[in-house]
């Protein structure tokens, strides 16, 4: 609910705003969505706050601070809110048709670039499933042998990841395709990586609103309730296109990720490794064709 306030003193705007939303966040998150909110805003540096709690807010930056508190009293992500997410040491531009990039993903990201910081000459990579395009824009900018090729459906999710590409001088192709059907691509490929919708209805009781109820569920959930629907799909390209010692890079849904392995054992790979996220889970996957 947005309450209009004419005048305030930023300390008792500053109490109004953590009261509102003390129920649904912790303290510290509260804290920072707000140094967010006037960095974003009004490029006020954190001290600004401390040495000015009399300030008179304006109505202009009333109203803007208002307007993101009911966004927030509605569970929206801050990133959806100031159109700005960071990944891998960039700023990119999201809005509600793009899943917001997720540090885990960095992690993703990092495991291929190591794997191919010697490289000497280009190679061909496929991103399936792009979005806002974080991760194929951070391999061009971090590797500049790779030629891109990146695929995603939603024609509203490929213009953010385009104007990303354009914004940081990424030069990717971009392809609108069904990954459920990819028996046109005929480019052998060094490299696969994808991050895709991995979450299996029955989950959606554990999820939190900020994500339920504002990403896109095209970019969330697989569409049967099959947790590695996508994943079969990707590992068929992969059996046809994927070149010899060629590398398979996915996310990978933590719950299934044993089902996951034993799948892609049982398929012409090998080298099978899976990694950890940060909170310990199982969340990423790489294998070497055969
Ligand atoms: C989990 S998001 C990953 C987005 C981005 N790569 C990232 O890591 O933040 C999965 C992406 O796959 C796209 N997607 C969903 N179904 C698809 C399909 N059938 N074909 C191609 N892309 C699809 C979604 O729109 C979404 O952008």
């Amino acid at each position: 609910m947005i309450v209009l306030i004419l005048r305030m003193l930023l300390n008792e705007f500053r109490n109004h705003f953590t009261d509102t939303l003390i129920d649904d966040y912790p303290k510290t998150e509260i804290t920072s969505f707000f140094r967010r909110l006037t960095d974003f805003y009004f490029q006020w540096p954190p001290t600004f706050m401390v040495l000015n709690p009399d300030y008179h807010l304006n109505q202009g930056e009333l109203e803007k601070l208002s307007v993101a508190l009911g966004a927030l009293e509605e569970h929206k992500p801050l990133q959806y809110i100031t159109n700005e997410a960071y990944f891998y040491g960039r700023t990119f531009h999201v809005n509600e048709n793009v899943l917001i990039p997720r540090p885990e993903t960095e992690d993703l990201v990092n495991w291929v670039l190591k794997d191919y910081l010697e490289v000497q000459h280009s190679l061909d990579v496929l991103e399936l499933g792009t979005g806002s395009g974080c991760i194929a824009v951070s391999l061009a900018k971090e590797q500049s042998l790779f030629n891109i090729d990146a695929l995603e459906v939603s024609e509203m999710a490929l213009e953010v990841a385009k104007k990303n590409a354009d914004f940081h001088h990424a030069k990717i192709n971009f392809i609108q395709k069904d990954m459920k059907s990819l028996e046109f691509w005929n480019k052998p490929l060094d490299v696969i990586i994808s991050n895709p919708p991995y979450i299996v209805p029955q989950e959606k009781k554990e999820m939190l609103p900020n994500v339920l109820d504002h990403e896109p569920h095209l970019a969330l959930f697989t569409p049967e309730k099959d947790p590695l629907y996508f994943y079969k799909k990707i590992i068929v390209l992969a059996q046809s296109s994927l070149k010899p010692s060629g590398h398979l890079y996915f996310e990978i849904n933590p719950n299934f990720s044993e089902t996951l392995e034993a799948f892609v054992k049982a398929h012409t790979f090998k080298d099978i490794e899976v990694r950890n996220d940060i909170f310990g889970k199982k969340r990423m996957l790489k294998a070497v064709k055969l």
